[in-house]
């Protein structure tokens, strides 16, 4: 039973993997076995946490890329291929939520959230999946959001690009499959960079009605990760799983 969730000989890619939820998933797959590519925009990050990889005696590579640029995905997927010559999981976790009025969004903010969210994880996913198509297979893991199914309208254009994230689920787990899974983590919310709510907003949080009222810890989130990651989910494609505290 345990050996369902070795990761042992995968090649894992994480987008956003230099802090949060991205670093919490990449170093549970290390200890899972995996080796990692880290991406993000800031290199230094990066190279910390691949640092910590290859602590844990993996193979780590460190990628500075923006994933709302299309150039950057194709540079990283190229660069990850001359480096492993494969990538087994695919997870598009970078993302940014901005908290502000609808009305406040200029063109160009609106096109950084849509290419960072949505556009990004739609080339990616296609770069990558059609790879893993022609060659052994995969798993590709969106990290999708409460607010895309109760979307809130402080961030419009973060609930709308993960609602479209999460109709890319199952667009590529039926245009990749069966070879590929494709699956997406609908989180609530957990301590992070990104969570940075006031005092007021953690009240009402815990105060909330859904099941488990507390703020979730990114480590509660990398266990279902490591689930999709794994031939422990050998039969789960095209789901979105809610990892959300029991949001009614
Ligand atoms: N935290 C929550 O409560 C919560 C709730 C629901 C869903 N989520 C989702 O969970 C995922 C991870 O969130 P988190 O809380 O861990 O976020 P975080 O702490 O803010 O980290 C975001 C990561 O994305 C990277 N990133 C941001 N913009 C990027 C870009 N343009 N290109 C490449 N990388 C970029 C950041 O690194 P650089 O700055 O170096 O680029 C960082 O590694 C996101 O998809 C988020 O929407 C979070």
């Amino acid at each position: 039973m345990s050996n369902l969730f070795d990761l042992t000989g995968k090649v894992a890619l994480v987008t956003g993997g230099s802090r949060g939820l991205g670093r919490a998933m990449a170093l549970g797959f290390a200890r899972a076995g995996a080796d990692l590519i880290i991406a993000s925009r800031k290199l230094d990050a990066c190279e910390e946490v691949a640092a910590e990889i290859r602590a844990l005696g993996r193979r780590a590579m460190a990628r500075s890329c923006h994933v709302g640029h299309w150039d950057d995905l194709a540079a990283l997927v190229d660069a990850a291929y001359a480096e492993f010559g494969r990538i087994d999981i695919l997870v598009n976790n970078a993302a940014l939520s901005p908290v502000m009025n609808n009305r406040d969004i200029s063109e160009d903010f609106f096109d950084k959230i849509v290419g960072v969210n949505f556009k990004g994880p739609f080339r990616l996913s296609t770069l990558v999946g059609n790879r893993m198509v022609d060659g052994d297979g995969g798993v590709i893991i969106n990290i999708s959001s409460g607010a895309s199914l109760h979307p809130l309208p402080l961030v419009g254009p973060y609930s709308a690009s993960k609602a479209a994230l999460n109709a890319l689920t199952q667009v590529f787990a039926a245009d990749f499959g069966p070879k590929v899974r494709v699956n997406t983590i609908v989180c609530g919310s957990f301590n992070t960079d990104m969570f940075q709510p006031g005092e007021d907003a953690k009240a009402r949080i815990e105060a909330n009605v859904k099941a488990i009222n507390r703020v979730a810890e990114p480590e509660e989130i990398v266990t279902t990760a490591l689930y999709l990651a794994s031939p422990a989910s050998s039969y789960t494609t095209g789901a979105m799983i809610r990892v959300d505290g029991g949001v009614p």
